[in-house]
């Protein structure tokens, strides 16, 4: 049978893609392009084949990526539990995606992952290839029991390598797990799991200074909206992911988005995690400053009361599914009007507003003045409020609230 493994060309998937083939699967290689380090694309593409794959390929998804998945999840103001901007979480259905288009052109049977059984990368990649393909078979060996008594460290693995010819660069291990592309890198693991560390300082970031070293003084940076979408920095119409690249520069040299948190994995545990976003900091600090002009009120509550089920469904892997889909062309709707254009002050890992234009301004000066005048009737507060103060008049007759 044949298998596509999503192949990162480090030692883990490296070494799967050799024991998938003890296993007696023909393998193919993938390697999804989202931005993350890679010097040679070249040598990945070679060092698969030297693995013995069966053939291996890279495919560039980074806007693919920006636009289809992270700017949908952008607009719904999708933070999982308050803080976390999702980089990783929604890489995943699109990496599974793609392999899953090259295991139907191949006619590959089954699409192997080198996550572990303890995280939530596993749960995204599964939950997507599934609805995708409910025929897939999905192999993640870290989760078969067999595969972990071969392999219980590094060691073990590097030393298949040695005797399978497999290339193993000798990387300089770091005290942490990263992932990284063009939205985010994460942090995880080794010494972070001590909550006593210190995670921005112990964490050596690749996109962001520290705040302390950023410039004593303020960038601002003007980003356009046209119904929710960014289209343009600095009055310059880009792509989707020249918008997050260059947003990335930008805020990375201001120290923005850099965050530690301990957060809740689907699989139950309690999980600590160092973040650094800066241009999809400044993408939702912005984009929000826009819908605070241009969304009507009640829409805006109810949305808002949606962007935590939202995040918590790309979290947990849920992006095919029905209910998103719905909760997207809701969202669709409800960015109609949210075009104009923001001017953000960044300054030692701070976003502020600066300034706000919008054709579909909602804010009425005449209406929300203090001065004297205005299109406001004061007196029409009165039956407001005794409209709004009728049903706590009838409790508090009946049952007197002590004070
Ligand atoms: N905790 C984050 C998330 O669940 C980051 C996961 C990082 N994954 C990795 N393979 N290093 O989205
Ligand atoms: C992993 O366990 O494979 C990485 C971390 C995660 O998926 O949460």
């Amino acid at each position: 049978p044949s298998c596509v493994l999503a192949y990162s060309g480090g030692l883990d998937t490296s070494v799967i893609l050799g024991w998938l083939q003890d296993e007696g699967y023909e393998v193919h290689a993938v390697y999804v392009d989202l931005g993350q380090p890679c010097e040679d694309r070249q040598a990945i593409l070679k060092k698969a084949r030297d693995c013995g794959a069966k053939s291996s390929q890279i495919v560039d998804a980074q806007e693919e990526l920006c636009r289809d998945f992270a700017f949908p999840v952008m607009q719904f103001q999708a933070k999982y539990e308050g803080w976390y901007l999702l980089g990783t979480s929604i890489a995943r259905p699109l990496i599974s995606k793609v392999c899953l288009q090259i295991a139907r052109d191949l006619g590959a049977v089954a699409y192997a992952h080198g996550a572990t059984g303890k995280g939530n990368d596993q749960c995204r990649f599964q939950l997507a290839a599934e609805a995708l393909n409910p025929a897939v078979e999905v192999i993640a060996p870290w989760r078969i029991e067999k595969f972990r008594k071969l392999f219980p460290g590094r060691t073990e693995m590097i030393a298949y390598c040695d005797k399978n010819n497999i290339p193993v660069k000798a990387s300089v291990s770091k005290p942490y797990s990263s992932d990284e592309n063009c939205l985010h890198i994460s942090y995880e693991a080794g010494k972070l799991e001590d909550l006593n560390v210190n995670g921005v300082e112990l964490v050596e970031f690749g996109m962001t200074v520290s705040p302390r070293k950023a410039p004593d003084a303020v960038e601002e940076v003007t980003i356009a909206f046209e119904k929710g979408v960014p289209v343009s920095v600095n009055g310059k119409t880009l792509s989707p992911l020249e918008i997050v690249k260059t947003l990335n520069t930008i805020g990375g040299r201001n120290g923005i988005g850099q965050i530690d948190m301990v957060e809740n994995r689907f699989v139950g545990m309690k999980s600590r995690g160092v973040y650094e976003a800066p241009g999809m900091t400044i993408l939702y600090t912005g984009h929000r400053v826009i819908e605070q002009l241009t969304m009507d009120r009640d829409l805006m509550h109810l949305r808002d009361s949606l962007a935590p089920v939202v995040a918590e469904m790309v979290y947990y892997g849920f992006w095919y599914h029905a209910k998103m889909d719905a909760l997207l062309a809701f969202n669709k709707e409800a960015q109609k009007n949210v075009t104009g254009e923001v001017k953000l002050a960044l300054y030692k890992g701070n976003v502020m507003v600066a300034g706000r234009t919008s054709p579909n301004n909602l804010y009425d000066e005449g209406i929300a003045t203090m001065e004297g005048g205005g299109s406001y009737n004061q007196t029409d507060a009165e039956g407001f409020l005794r409209i709004q103060g009728l049903p706590g008049r009838v409790q508090g007759r009946i049952t007197p609230r002590p004070y």
